[in-house]
This record gives structure tokens, sequence and C-alpha cells, in this order.
């Protein structure tokens, strides 16, 4: 399999679809990429684009990829003290929280937050390990230890990128004229995975603006996800992708749906 470069555990993370997505990406002809619900950033670290556009409400994640771009260094040091408290997590028998503070390591504030940030999103799916959790995950030790093998290349992408901390609504606004490709990667309506949802106005809203536009544009979206597809319709494809975390047995396939503009992206898949 295909090595990505991946920098968090997040729900609903792309990797199976990201050949798919590099596809339609360049049927589109576009060099600008938007991703429009940038999450953990796997789409816009893996496409490659000449100029990105990484977009997410979520300032924790905002917080990360700036200061990717502005004190590489000190996101990187802050992943080795991470590595330190997960490697001896048994032994510790305390927080992640109540370990930086007994150990001093950063007395302000916004340091503070951002380890904690980076903690939650390196090891526990931001903080929804609880509700989201995989069968064959791997330890959290080696995750951090392949993040920092990688830091040198993810540190490169993210640092040609335009991030913006924008609701979707403006983002389009701002971009409309550009000639971009949207990549959107919108919440699932039915589970409260983030700390930012959409509600049925939200969706609604999406569906006007997409559904006018000029530019190209690619939408995935979980084909179970009744209330989402009620909204949009008929996708323009679907596709099935084995679900390598289920339970031996048990087919367990997970079925996403395309919404797209672009001339012939659909062609030789299955139609719905
Ligand atoms: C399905 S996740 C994106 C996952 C991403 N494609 C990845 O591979 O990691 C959806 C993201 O949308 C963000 N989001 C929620 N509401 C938003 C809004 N109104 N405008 C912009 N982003 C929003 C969430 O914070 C979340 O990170």
């Amino acid at each position: 399999m295909k090595m990505y470069l991946r920098l968090m555990k997040y729900p609903g993370s792309k990797t199976v679809m990201l050949p798919e997505i590099k596809r339609i990406f360049s049927l589109s002809r576009s060099n600008m990429l938007i991703d429009v619900f940038g999450g953990s950033g796997l789409v816009s670290l893996n496409l490659r684009a000449e100029k990105t556009v990484y977009n997410d409400i979520d300032v924790k994640l905002i917080n990360i990829f700036t200061t990717i771009q502005t004190n590489p260094l000190l996101i990187k040091s802050m992943l080795y003290e991470i590595l330190k408290f997960v490697g001896a997590e048994d032994r510790n028998r305390v927080s992640f929280h109540e370990w930086l503070l007994g150990k001093n390591l950063h007395n302000n504030r916004s340091e503070l937050d951002l380890i904690e940030s980076i903690y939650q999103y390196t090891t526990g799916f931001g903080g929804m390990g609880s509700t989201y959790a995989t069968r064959n995950e791997k330890s959290k030790a080696t995750f951090i230890s392949k993040i920092l093998g990688n830091f040198w290349e993810i540190q490169q992408a993210v640092h040609s990128w335009t991030i913006e901390n924008l609701d979707f609504r403006k983002l389009f606004e701002k971009y409309l004229s550009s000639e971009a490709f949207f990549y959107l990667d919108p919440p699932y309506s039915e589970r409260a995975w983030y700390n930012y949802n959409l509600t049925r106005n939200d969706y609604l809203d999406l569906k006007s603006i997409l559904f006018n536009l000029d530019c190209p544009y690619l939408m995935n979206a979980d084909f179970m996800d009744r209330e989402l597809v009620g909204i949009f319709g008929k996708p323009e494809f679907i596709r099935r992708y084995v679900n390598e975390n289920g339970k031996p047995g048990r087919v367990n396939d997970r079925i996403k749906a395309f919404y797209t503009n672009i001339p012939g992206a659909g062609e030789n898949l299955s139609k719905t």
C-alpha cells in the first residue's frame, strides 16, 4: 500500500479515497486545491497541488498548521515530548495534562493548549477516541514516530499552504473568482465527531452554493448518510471500499457517494 503523509488520527480521514480524489483533481485541470473542510490535512498534504488553500473552522487545527509554518521546531519538540509520555504511559499513571504540569515543560497557556491539541489529534481522534476507535490501530508510539520520520516532508508541504480559518460560506465568497478546484469532505450529519458539525440548514446552504458553482468541485459523503444524500440527491457516482477495520467475517464495506460537476469524473465507475 502506498505510504501517505499523515499528521493526525482523525475520524473520516480519507486515505483509501486519495487515488480517486487525485484522479478527479487532475481531470479538473486546475492547479489550485481548496480543501474546504480540511480536518487533519490529509488531502491537502497528499494531493501535491501547485497551490493549496487549507481551511477549517476549528481553531485548534489552525494553530497546529500555522505553527508548523512559523515554528516547526516547536512542533517537532512537542511531538518528541508526546512520544516520551506515550512510551511510558502505563507506568506514568497520570493524565498527559498532569504529566506536563509536573514536568513544568510549558508555562505559557498558548503552548500548553497547543501541545494538548497535538496530543489529542495524534493519539485519539481529536479527543473523540472514546466514540471512535479502530480495531487494528497502530500503537500511539509507532504512529508518532512515523510522523517524526516524515516531519520534514510534512513541514515542506504545509510551508506553501494558504491557511484559512473560515466558515465554508465565507471561504466560497473569498475564492469564488479564482481558478480553484474545491474539495469538500463535510462532517457526517449523523455523528458528532468534530468540535464543529453541520446542521440541516448548513447542508442546504452548501447545496445551493455547489449547485450554482462555476468552478470545478468534488464532494464526497458517506452513501449511508441519509440526511445528506436526501438533501443533495443522486450522486454522480459511488464507490465501495473494503473496510479493513471491520470485524472478520462481517461485510462492513463503506460506500462513498461522489458529487461533482467535472465532466467524465464518473466514467467506468458505478453510476447510481
Ligand atoms: C469530515 S472532516 C474533514 C476530514 C478531512 N478530509 C481529513 O481527511 O482529515 C470535516 C471538518 O469540517 C470542519 N467544519 C465543521 N463545520 C465547518 C464549517 N462551518 N466551515 C468549515 N469547516 C467546518 C470540522 O472542524 C472538521 O474538521
